[in-house]
């Protein structure tokens, strides 16, 4: 019984039916929400909010809420809420499609950001003051405790800060997650901040649940409900591709003496293409892998079942419906080997720094010169957000960016003269890398890179046309005053106009 699960004998008094915790938030109001790439998000008082939302605006009220989560949540989470028209402002990194259509449409404030920001942001009051956090758990201990779900990311910032906090106790979580997490919630606000004492991947530095105000709980709900557990694509001959090239130059660094055979902690972006090169690493010839990254997907638990990855660290277990499975089935195994945190210290520039961290992450563009899109599509429509792409990519030893050479059937090059929208400049990203090749692009000057970029990474389809752009700009750019990083300002964007108007980057 989920009722079990409120082992603090003052809190079970306050549980009620999600429909009456709905009648807490009010019109105008701003909720920290739980949730983290599909984990972790309360699966009851969205619906019975968004419910109210569509009720209230039959009658002709207003209704709309400001959301800061950790990550993406879900259609019963974002979903249902964009639906009711019931959000007027939303943080950080999303994914889900009416959401998604919200933003575009102008109906949603979104704002995007580092998500090793958001914490920090929350503390200093850049979002207002948190009337509400909705949290999801897997149980309160006798102390009043609480222990944490799928997905920690900002909830342990989002129950300090807020003036009432709801908490969702989901019985369909497995009990054994208990003791995985580790609460960290000491970082501060400079000129008082002290390093974080993080100097192995799987060091654990805080507490396996967090210590709450019980007065500050106004309603427990209880639930049974999965995380979104979308599957994942079977990696295609494109990814299988990509990863064979991260993998094969991985296993040169080893050999060059550069890397350690066990490698440096692992990052793994969202998406199926990330996804993909974690199962390319079951047959690679690493032992002793670690991991320190934000989401743990399908592929990273495979590789600790497998024993070729030792430990990993994440903010949330992002699986499909059959690697839950195995999760729950192996979570005595797997119980010393994952760490959960917040997402302020899986994501933090410091110890991503200290440790080293591989970062691999996937993009929607990048231009010849290694600047990366990972967010817009033609310059000016939300695709997901940043995310922790950018934490990553600025602080990690190495920073891959992987995707297929081209999307939409081939209408769009991913490489392109000049990025649409800039996430990650050429001063961070190292390596490019698509099914064609890679480029390695540490060390080298702006035109060097081009020609790497253009020869090794662009489609077939493109790369003439890629050439030409850049033997073209060569020449505009002398009469400019400057070849450092050749351009034809008006041309540079043409590529994006002309999928605009003719739905083709190709000069039919
Ligand atoms: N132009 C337009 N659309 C593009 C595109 C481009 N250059 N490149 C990819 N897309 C589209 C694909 O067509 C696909 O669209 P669909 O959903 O309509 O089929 C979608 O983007 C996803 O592409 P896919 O190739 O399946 O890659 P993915 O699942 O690996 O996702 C990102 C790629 C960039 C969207 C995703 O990785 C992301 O959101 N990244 C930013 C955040 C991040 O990196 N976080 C990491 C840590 S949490």
């Amino acid at each position: 019984m989920s009722i079990d699960r409120i082992r603090h004998a003052g809190l079970r008094e306050k549980v009620m039916s999600a429909e009456a915790a709905a009648e807490f938030v009010k019109n105008g109001m701003n909720l920290a929400i739980t949730g983290f790439t599909g984990a972790g998000y309360p699966k009851a008082l969205p619906t019975a909010i968004a419910n109210k939302a569509k009720a209230l605006h039959a009658q002709g009220e207003k209704f709309s809420i400001g959301m800061v989560t950790g990550a993406s949540t879900a259609p019963e989470c974002d979903g249902v809420l964009a639906e009711a028209n019931a959000v007027h402002f939303r943080s950080p990194f999303q994914s889900d499609p009416t959401l998604r259509n919200g933003i575009n449409a102008g109906n949603i404030a979104y704002q995007d950001m580092h998500l090793s920001h958001v914490e920090q942001q929350m503390r200093q009051g850049f979002y207002g003051k948190f009337d509400i956090a909705i949290v999801e758990a897997t149980a309160i201990t006798e102390n009043g405790e609480l222990v944490f779900a799928m997905g920690i990311g900002h909830g342990a910032e989002a129950v300090k800060n807020a003036d009432k906090v709801i908490i969702e106790i989901n019985e369909a979580l497995a009990e054994g997650l208990e003791g995985m997490h580790d609460i960290y919630a000491d970082v501060g606000l400079p000129p008082h901040r002290k390093p974080i004492p993080i100097v192995g991947a799987f060091d654990r530095i805080g507490t396996p649940a967090l210590a709450l105000d019980p007065n500050k709980v106004v309603a427990i709900v209880l639930t049974n409900g999965g995380d979104r557990n979308s599957k994942f694509a079977e990696p295609d001959d494109v990814s299988k591709r990509i990863a064979a090239q991260v993998i094969d130059f991985l296993d040169h660094e080893v050999k060059a003496g550069r890397l350690p055979k066990s490698l440096l902690p692992l990052q793994s972006g969202v998406g199926n293409v990330a996804n993909a090169v974690m199962a390319g690493l079951l047959d690679a010839p690493f032992e002793d892998l670690t991991g320190y990254t934000e989401v743990l997907q399908d592929g990273m638990l495979d590789l600790i079942l497998a024993k070729k990855m030792k430990t990993a660290s994440a903010t949330a277990l992002s699986f499909s419906p059959d690697a839950l499975q195995r999760f729950n089935e192996n979570i005595e195994f797997l119980k010393d080997k994952i760490i959960l945190r917040p997402m302020e210290i899986s994501n933090n520039p410091e110890i991503i720094r200290r440790l080293g961290v591989i970062g691999m992450n996937s993009m929607i563009e990048a231009d010849i010169y290694g600047n990366v899109n990972s967010t817009h599509v033609m310059g000016t429509r939300m695709m997901n957000g940043i995310g922790g792409s950018g934490d990553f990519t600025r602080n990690g030893f190495f920073s891959f960016y992987v995707s297929p050479s081209t999307a939409k059937g081939g209408a769009i090059s991913a490489i392109v003269p000049m990025v649409s929208h800039h996430d990650h400049t050429e001063h961070d990203v190292m390596f490019i890398v698509t099914e064609q090749g890679m480029a390695d692009l540490r060390g080298k000057a702006p035109k060097d890179r081009a020609k790497l970029i253009i020869e090794n990474c662009s489609h077939p389809d493109y790369r003439d046309m890629l050439r030409d752009y850049y033997d073209r700009a060569l020449v505009a750019s002398q009469k400019a005053g400057g070849i450092h990083t050749p351009h034809i300002l008006l041309e540079a964007l043409s590529w994006h106009q002309r999928f605009v108007e003719t739905g083709d980057m190709r000069i039919k």
